[in-house]
């Protein structure tokens, strides 16, 4: 009798050790450009295979700016459907309370990654969001209609605007009635606060709060720059630039109508690919400077992290997910998919990349040379300000309001929501 209660005893342990651990279900948020949601579901399913577990993407519009305002309302209920997050590097300081700590769970990865990148994403000692991608612009031109026209690349704005408008008048009077010279993000949203901090700063008008938290943005350079930018709508850029998101830029750029277009590295793999009009027929160079006293090429550092939610019921799961998103190998997956630009130090020596995204080891410095928006100096405060500043910018290249009078009410709006500080 014993022995039987014993063998049982065995059978049953042997059992429990073979059950398979019950599959859990995730869901991550993400809004994107191109084919970035796509791609996220590719690395899904392989996460999926090895895994057991389930993850459903809950696909937001790829405007960071709406995406922020919606995290921030599920934050705010407490919202347990949501275990991941893709967030803007921007967004750490402001959601950070409400997001897991990955300093322990990720101390094994992290030095994989660029330690400024770690960084940003680092709020009072608690790593806060692990990256995924880093974003620096690029001037994307074409090749062959500046060799048409015998135009070199241009290295200054006024350069830009000269042979934008040279190339684009003559490819129209030649029939191509559709062509323009420059497409940006002219639209009241994050990506234009990206755009008019290269304006301004590479002009020498500072960076609109400086690190030292000093309000700099009401001064003549920076006023110059809005209005150099306003003179280019309705001549060289399409008057709906004024609501082009980054898409929208892609959109007239890939279809073979515009000279130039200043977007992130993401438009490079798909310009490439197989049926763009444009394939092999445009490159990119670092985005041209302003002129005079301080003028220097100023890219916005942008990029991607993913974040587990304070509210998830399963974080260690979720944890798990995002270093495997997060991992070498599927970084690199990423990257030669979609031309991304990798935060592990090591993809950029990688020869496959070199070879099939080939922007991305040229791309190295431009990120490392990149300029922070202020999120790190005004924190909570930076969606606010942010949105004054892309405001004013709006207004002015829009028609309304003079650069300087629009900057002199920004500036006064800005010190009012520093208050006591930031
Ligand atoms: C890109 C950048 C991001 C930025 C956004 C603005 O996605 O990576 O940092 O905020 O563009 O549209």
């Amino acid at each position: 009798m014993r022995l039987l209660h014993a063998f049982v005893a065995i059978a049953i342990a042997a059992m429990l050790a073979a059950a398979p651990a019950r599959a859990v279900e995730l869901s991550i948020v993400s809004g994107d450009t191109g084919n970035g949601i796509k791609v996220l579901r590719e690395i899904l399913d392989r996460y999926e295979k090895q895994s057991g577990n389930k993850v459903d993407i809950v696909v937001l519009p790829p405007s960071t700016t709406d995406q922020f305002g919606q995290f921030r309302l599920w934050l705010a209920a407490g919202n347990s459907d949501i275990d991941v997050y893709q967030t803007d590097v921007i967004w750490a300081p402001q959601l950070a309370s409400q997001l897991v700590d990955l300093t322990a769970a990720t101390k094994d990865v992290v030095s994989a990654h660029f330690p400024s990148i770690i960084q940003s994403q680092t709020v009072n000692g608690r790593l806060v969001a692990l990256p995924i991608f880093t974003d620096a612009p690029a001037l994307y031109y074409r090749k062959d209609l500046l060799d048409k026209y015998g135009a070199k690349v241009p290295t200054t704005w006024q350069e830009l605007a000269d042979t934008a408008k040279l190339v684009m008048d003559r490819e129209r009077a030649a029939g191509n009635k559709d062509m323009w010279g420059f497409v940006f993000q002219g639209n009241a949203y994050e990506g234009l606060t990206c755009n008019a901090l290269e304006w301004v700063m590479s002009n020498g008008g500072g960076q609109i709060i400086e690190t030292d938290g000093a309000i700099s943005i009401n001064n003549p350079k920076a006023a110059a720059a809005l209005e150099m930018v306003k003179g280019w709508i309705g001549t060289i850029s399409p008057a709906g630039v004024l609501a082009y998101q980054e898409e929208e830029s892609r959109g007239v750029w890939q279809t073979g109508n515009a000279v130039f277009m200043r977007n992130w590295p993401y438009a490079y793999a798909l310009g490439n690919s197989e049926n763009s009009p444009i394939k092999g027929k445009f490159d990119v160079a670092p985005l041209p400077a302003g002129t005079g006293e301080g003028a220097r090429p100023v890219a916005t550092l942008g990029g991607w992290n993913l974040a587990v939610s304070k509210y998830s019921r399963h974080p260690d799961v979720a944890i798990d997910l995002v270093k495997f998103i997060a991992s070498p190998q599927m970084q690199k997956y990423r990257t030669l998919r979609t031309s991304n630009l990798p935060t592990i130090q090591a993809l950029y020596d990688d020869p496959d990349i070199a070879r099939q995204q080939p922007i991305v080891p040229r791309w190295k410095q431009i990120f490392l040379n990149a300029v922070a928006r202020p999120s790190a100096t005004v924190k909570i405060k930076y969606n606010e300000a942010s949105s004054q500043f892309w405001t004013a910018v709006h207004n002015t290249i829009s028609g309304d309001g003079s650069a300087s009078d629009n900057l002199a009410d920004l500036e006064a709006r800005l010190t009012k929501l520093k208050g006591k500080g930031w």
